[in-house]
């Protein structure tokens, strides 16, 4: 269906830390191996942001300072900036305040959204509201998180597959038949057991105890998630295509969110994909929760054509999940 504004996506900018934690490294910090991480997961090596008090924003201003020199946006123009990420700066002021502020945003009104690994995609969603409702003609959706802040690095089934990093793009309006065209977005709080923090917000505040209780690290039951994902990411895709009667031959790349490798190929799978149609990273930088989506963007983003049919595709803590189509608008 085409709206009468449809939000498209005019330009990407990314930024990632030059630090390289192998598997190889991982081997040396805990009990594990590049042969086991590398077949369960797909990983190769993460990026990780080291010294003091440097948080997520510092990628993020990168990112978004990219994606304005591509673009050639002054940044006075935005109307509004929205930040993913479940690794702020700090709990407040919010992250996003902090990057539109450091870019010169002076117009900008600018909030976090943290809805972890899916977080870019509800933040893709509520960001082209403003656009198709004719509110806003610049919008930039950021996906950034310093992973590492709050891995632990005593819990090898954790610490292996997360890295940092961050992605921009700019949301503008067109006419054409191209941008953002629909979404599925779930969510299921009882899934929070499984991936979540447990100490740090208002349930649990900081002490001594619960740090000395390694609670300010995310907690995974890996195999837990890993079964919901494979099935309800694949659940969302499908139904996003089936909603716009899409078969695989009409999809040029699957866009998903980089957790691990076989949970992405069984999304496939069940979309009836080949894998030569599905863009990946993993290896590369792991899983950098609300980033993964827009550097698969910035990586491949010669690949995409203008009018190419992308499927989104994310699963993550909360839990949430979804999948977006859209077309892509531009030829880089
Ligand atoms: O992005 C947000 C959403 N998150 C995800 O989508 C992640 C989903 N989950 C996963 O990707 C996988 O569950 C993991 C990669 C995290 C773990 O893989 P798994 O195949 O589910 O492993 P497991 O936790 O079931 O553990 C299997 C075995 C265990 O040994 P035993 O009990 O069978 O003897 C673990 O102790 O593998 C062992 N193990 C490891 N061995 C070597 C766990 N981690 C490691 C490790 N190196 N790093």
């Amino acid at each position: 269906m085409k709206k009468p504004i449809q939000a498209a996506i005019m330009g990407v900018g990314a930024y990632l830390p030059d630090y390289r934690l192998t598997n190889a490294e991982l081997e040396t910090i805990v009990e594990t191996n590049d042969e086991w991480i590398y077949t369960r997961t797909g990983i190769k090596e993460r990026r990780i942001l080291k010294g003091e008090g440097q948080g997520t924003s510092v990628m993020a201003i990168k990112a978004v300072q990219e994606l304005l020199k591509k673009t050639n946006t002054d940044p006075a123009d935005i109307d509004l900036l929205i930040c993913a990420t479940v690794t702020p700066d700090m709990v407040f002021p919010a992250t996003a305040n902090i990057i539109a502020s450091e870019i010169g945003a002076t117009k900008a009104f600018s909030y976090d959204l943290m809805a972890a690994c899916s977080g870019f995609l509800y933040a893709l969603t509520t960001g082209s509201q403003f656009i198709e409702s004719g509110m806003y003609k610049k919008v930039v959706v950021v996906g950034a998180d310093k992973m590492s802040s709050i891995i632990d690095y005593t819990d090898r089934a954790t610490c292996i597959i997360f890295g940092d990093g961050a992605g921009a793009v700019l949301l503008e309006p067109t006419a054409e038949d191209v941008g953002i065209k629909d979404a599925v977005l779930r969510s299921d709080g009882s899934g929070s057991k499984f991936l979540y923090m447990p100490a740090g917000g208002s349930r649990r505040p900081p002490s001594v105890e619960t740090v000395l209780a390694r609670e300010h690290f995310a907690k995974q039951e890996g195999a837990a998630v890993f079964k919901f994902a494979v099935t309800n990411m694949a659940k969302a895709a499908v139904e996003v295509m089936e909603r716009n009667q899409l078969s695989a031959e009409d999809i040029a790349f699957l866009v998903a969110h980089q957790a691990n490798k076989r949970i992405i190929e069984a999304t496939a799978n069940s979309m009836n994909l080949p894998m030569d149609k599905v863009l990946m990273n993993i290896e590369r930088y792991g899983n950098t929760t609300a980033a993964t989506i827009p550097l698969l963007f910035w990586d491949f983003e010669k690949d995409l054509k203008k009018g190419d049919n992308l499927i989104l595709a994310a699963f993550g803590g909360g839990f949430t999940w979804g999948s977006i189509y859209l077309k892509w608008a531009y030829n880089s």
